[in-house]
């Protein structure tokens, strides 16, 4: 099998390390990749925005399936046009990525469906905006409803900055998204989706502000780990039948099926798990930690999607033991980052690329926010963090930072779910 990677994160770095592990994958290529994952794939020049030149590419390069890492393509409808060409696709339909896409749909998806999410309203005017903050707090939750990967998202206790945020939005023309604040630990559920059969891969806990302890801005996620010690027995089980299933039954009832990777964004809150959003795609930088683990070869899983036959597929094998994945972030992120920065150490065991690139001297450089992705396993949780951590101190890029926190209330065994 011929598998065209469509992305240039540390997610696509990922999943080609465990595509490369399946014997039944031939070729691999990536567009528009990094300089990590040209070290596994072939690399393919495309604007991956544009659908016609995703399926120009995997035409020419005779791919027999295509495999989207990021939501952008899917939520401009570049897997429908790839069907339309007569290849398989794992990624969901543009009507289908929706869920991701538009808040305001999801929300709608999630009413009909019966399923736990914070309430919310949307304020379009801003003369209804003071009324509406009103009802919420003392934590309010202020969203852009649109695709913002975590950005358009500002959750504060500051009634000032959650009004001047939503004004902000308002005036750039975004309706804005006020939601009640969730309680509790937050944890990510990746789900295979065939349209109807759901396989639910081990639950993580990614790490979205940008320092330790949680403190700044919100970013794409500065760590993860995997599986989640803490998490009661039957969480994944709970999710898949109150969150996961209800959602694609809800898609495949309005026909517009989701085939893919859903992923559930929760809080475990004192009422139980309830969504924060859902995406169409594999998270950056839980799958670093997730596919660690993977035992059962990926393509095949793939290929189930795609092809509509998950319900035949024997169940997951995972790795005993734990994963966890630290981030390390270009100086000004998640602000403008400083790029063009060489990186030594980038080629070790562990080390995933995000926002990397091969200069024509040959040396690795820095090309965005994330600039790479450090994964160890170990037996315990506590052995992977230390393994991450270990691999972090051999690279080297100037000005990077990143967490030193990353699993840590976990191992010391400090998060415990809120009470009902
Ligand atoms: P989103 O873009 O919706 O994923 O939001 C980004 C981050 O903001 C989430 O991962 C949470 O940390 C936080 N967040 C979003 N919505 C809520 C909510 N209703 N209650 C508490 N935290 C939230
Ligand atoms: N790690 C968060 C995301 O991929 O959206």
């Amino acid at each position: 099998m011929r598998i065209l990677v469509i992305g240039g994160g540390g997610r696509e770095h990922a999943i080609l390390l465990a595509l490369s592990h399946d014997p039944s994958v031939t070729a691999l290529a990536c567009a528009p990749g990094n300089a990590g994952t040209a070290s596994l794939a072939e690399t393919l020049a495309a604007d991956v925005a544009k659908p016609e030149d995703v399926v120009r590419a995997a035409t020419e390069w005779k791919a027999d399936l295509v495999v989207f890492g990021p939501e952008t393509p899917l939520v401009a409808g570049a897997s429908d046009a790839v069907r339309a060409a007569g290849i398989p696709c794992f990624g969901p339909s543009k009507a289908a990525a929706r869920i991701e896409g538009s808040k305001a749909f999801a929300k709608d998806v999630m009413d009909t469906a019966g399923v736990p999410t914070a309430t919310s309203e949307i304020v379009d005017n801003p003369a209804k905006l003071d009324a509406a903050l009103a009802g919420y707090g003392p934590t309010w939750v202020v969203k852009d409803d649109g695709l913002a990967a975590g950005k358009g998202v500002l959750v504060t206790s500051d009634f000032d900055a959650a009004r001047a945020h939503a004004i902000t939005l308002l005036d750039g023309g975004h309706p804005v998204l006020l939601e009640s604040f969730l309680d509790g630990p937050e944890a990510s559920l990746f789900c295979l989706v065939d349209g109807t059969t759901v396989v639910p891969l081990l639950p993580a806990q990614d790490f979205k502000r940008v320092g330790d302890e949680d403190a700044g801005p919100n970013t794409g996620g500065m760590g993860a780990y995997a599986p989640l010690p803490w998490a009661p027995e039957d969480l994944v089980e709970t999710v898949v039948r109150d969150v996961v299933q209800p959602t694609v039954d809800e898609l495949a009832g309005r026909g517009t099926p989701f085939s893919g990777l859903l992923y559930a964004g929760l809080a475990l809150t004192s009422n139980g798990p309830q969504v924060i959003e859902f995406n169409c795609r594999f998270g950056d930088p839980e799958t670093q930690a997730v596919l660690a683990l993977l035992r059962t070869p990926l393509a095949g899983l793939f290929k189930a999607v795609a092809e509509g036959t998950l319900a035949e597929h024997p169940p997951l094998e995972w790795e005993p033991g734990a994963a966890v994945t630290v981030v390390l972030a270009a100086e000004g992120y998640p602000g403008r980052p400083r790029v063009d920065d060489v990186i030594q150490g980038g080629e070790a065991e562990g080390v995933l690329h995000s926002g990397t690139r091969r200069r024509e001297d040959g040396a690795v450089v820095s090309a965005g926010g994330r600039v790479l992705s450090v994964v160890a396993t170990g037996e315990d949780l506590a052995a992977a963090r230390e393994g991450a951590y270990r691999r972090v101190a051999g690279v080297h890029l100037p000005g990077a930072h990143w967490r030193t926190d990353i699993a840590k209330r976990a191992v010391e065994g400090e998060i415990s779910l809120p009470s009902a």
